[in-house]
């Protein structure tokens, strides 16, 4: 080895030994020091309205087991990883945490002296106020009871599991924890849900696009047009929720958005995939003055542009006619219109319309040929108890039927989105079998 290599090679290591240190010593000084609040029942009841508003049981719970125990699976590009046990349990969940630990996981993403995956949304809880974190760190002390169930490890496997790189990421990318505050002379309720939408309901974990390394492109509007401009996410598409073109909510008005939240359907469309979880554990919880203010706060973002949706009568015209020469539409006859009926306007909160509807505009189709292959069942909320389902198509319809009949409805009624092609379902028809609905 040449000299000059040695040199290089002495360097390299000893910047790699002085990172390592800097990672450790970052994981174990990370955090604020905070004096332990009194767990009156008004804080943990508090505290339990808060645990609702940021979701924490649709990771953190698992059908069959004990609320807040853990071990749901989460796939990354890495490997599988296991939410953690956040019972008050000593041994296994957070029994020994102080507020300063509490605060530490859920703002930094730091815990038990290192940094945690990003899959835990501490980016978006970063701007948790202290006295809601110290709501929070109440109920799980003593409104939750503690589960004896172990910790899962990773499924990631060596040296991928090695955590200091994650703390590399963590100084690059996530924020660095700041109590939300508003802008001087923000109206109280825009304010309420800027903080709503933007922290504890983390709703960018989903609606915003990530970087190539896993990180949430924008956090908030003043990062720009990314912020909850839509991205797909485990297999769906969660659409973009700013103001603009047929892609997007514009066209919703603040109540609108509100019932969605609150109720899982309005007149535009209904929930389903993921959002209907959101909404049965989380949003459907909203008081109604929350979900007004997260509704007003989507309304403020600013337009994003494009062809706003007109209806056009053209297709059901056709279809009245007995005219079913266009791609799918006699599929669309056969199988759909007796729930979305023949002019795509469907029955108000039963069967959602597929004219003008968001979700059947988005650029990538993702969403309405899973929902064709796999159904789906409206979500089941104390505002809509009744729920409507939409039968599953895997067995009857072959890809290029699904791909025919996807496309029609894409491009009729006015809607003018790109057709769908037959690869893009054959992609998505394993998954989907594997995610039917009992
Ligand atoms: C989108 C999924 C998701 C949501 C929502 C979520 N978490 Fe987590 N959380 C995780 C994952 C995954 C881990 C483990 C990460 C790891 O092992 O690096 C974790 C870890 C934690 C830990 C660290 C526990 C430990 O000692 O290892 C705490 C505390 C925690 N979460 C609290 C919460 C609270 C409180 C909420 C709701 C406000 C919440 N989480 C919401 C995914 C989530
Ligand atoms: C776990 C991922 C996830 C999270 C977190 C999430 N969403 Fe969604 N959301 C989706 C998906 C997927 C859809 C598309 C399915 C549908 O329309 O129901 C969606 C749809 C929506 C829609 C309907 C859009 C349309 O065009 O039909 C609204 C409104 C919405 N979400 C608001 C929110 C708000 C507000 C939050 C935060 C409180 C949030 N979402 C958090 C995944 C998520
Ligand atoms: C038995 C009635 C029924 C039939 C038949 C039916 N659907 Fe549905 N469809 C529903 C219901 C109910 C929902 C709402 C599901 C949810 O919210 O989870 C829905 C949702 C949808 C959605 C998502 C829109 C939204 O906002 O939720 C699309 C796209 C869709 N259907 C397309 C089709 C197509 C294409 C066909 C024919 C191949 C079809 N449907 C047949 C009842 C039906």
């Amino acid at each position: 080895m040449s000299r000059r290599a040695l040199y290089l090679a002495c360097a390299a290591g000893i910047g790699f030994v002085a990172l390592f240190a800097a990672t450790r010593w970052s994981d174990t000084h990370t955090g604020a020091a905070l004096a332990e609040p009194a767990l009156t029942g008004e804080r943990i009841a508090r505290g339990a309205y808060l645990a609702k508003m940021g979701d924490c049981a649709a990771c953190h719970s698992v059908p069959g087991k004990p609320p807040f125990s853990g071990g749901l699976r989460m796939e990354t590009p890495i490997g599988a990883l296991f939410t953690s046990n956040i019972t008050p349990d000593r041994r296994y969940g957070i029994g020994n945490y102080t507020l300063a630990d509490f605060d530490r996981a859920l703002r930094y993403g730091v815990a038990a002296g290192h940094t945690l995956y990003p899959a835990m949304p501490y980016s978006a809880y970063s701007i948790t106020r202290p006295e809601d974190v110290a709501a929070l760190y109440a109920y799980f002390k003593q409104g939750v009871a503690a589960a004896a169930v172990p910790n899962r490890d990773s499924e990631i496997i060596f040296p991928l599991s090695m955590r200091w790189p994650l703390t590399v990421w963590r100084w690059l990318y996530a924020p660095t924890p700041r109590p939300f505050a508003a802008p001087p002379g923000m109206d109280r309720q825009l304010a309420r849900g800027a903080y709503l939408v933007q922290g504890l309901g983390h709703c960018g974990d989903c609606h915003t696009a990530r970087g190539v390394s896993l990180q949430v492109r924008a956090l908030g509007p003043a990062d720009g047009p990314a912020y909850l401009g839509g991205a797909s996410v485990d297999g769906w598409h969660a659409p973009s929720l700013r103001n603009g073109g047929a892609a997007t909510i514009g066209a919703w008005s603040e109540a609108d958005i509100a019932q969605f939240l609150t109720g899982g359907a309005n007149r535009h469309g209904s929930a389903f995939g993921s959002m209907s979880d959101v909404i049965v554990n989380s949003t459907a919880h909203l008081t109604d003055d929350d979900a007004r203010a997260a509704a007003r706060f989507l309304k403020s973002l600013p337009d994003t542009g494009g062809r706003a949706y007109r209806y056009d009568p053209a297709a059901s015209l056709a279809l009245r006619r007995g005219d079913a020469d266009a791609r799918g539409a006699r599929l669309y006859l056969d199988n759909c219109a007796a729930c979305h009926r023949p002019d795509g306007k469907g029955y108000e909160r039963v069967f959602p319309p597929l004219a003008g509807n968001p979700v059947v505009a988005t650029a990538t189709a993702e969403s309405l040929i899973r929902i064709v292959l796999a159904g789906a069942q409206t979500p089941r909320t104390a505002a809509a108890p009744a729920q409507f389902a939409m039968p599953a198509f895997a067995w009857r319809l072959s890809n290029q039927e699904v791909a025919d009949v996807v496309t029609f409805i894409r491009t009729s009624w006015g809607n003018d989105a790109s057709p769908v092609e037959v690869r893009a379902v054959g992609r998505l028809r394993e998954t989907a079998g594997r995610n039917t609905p009992p």
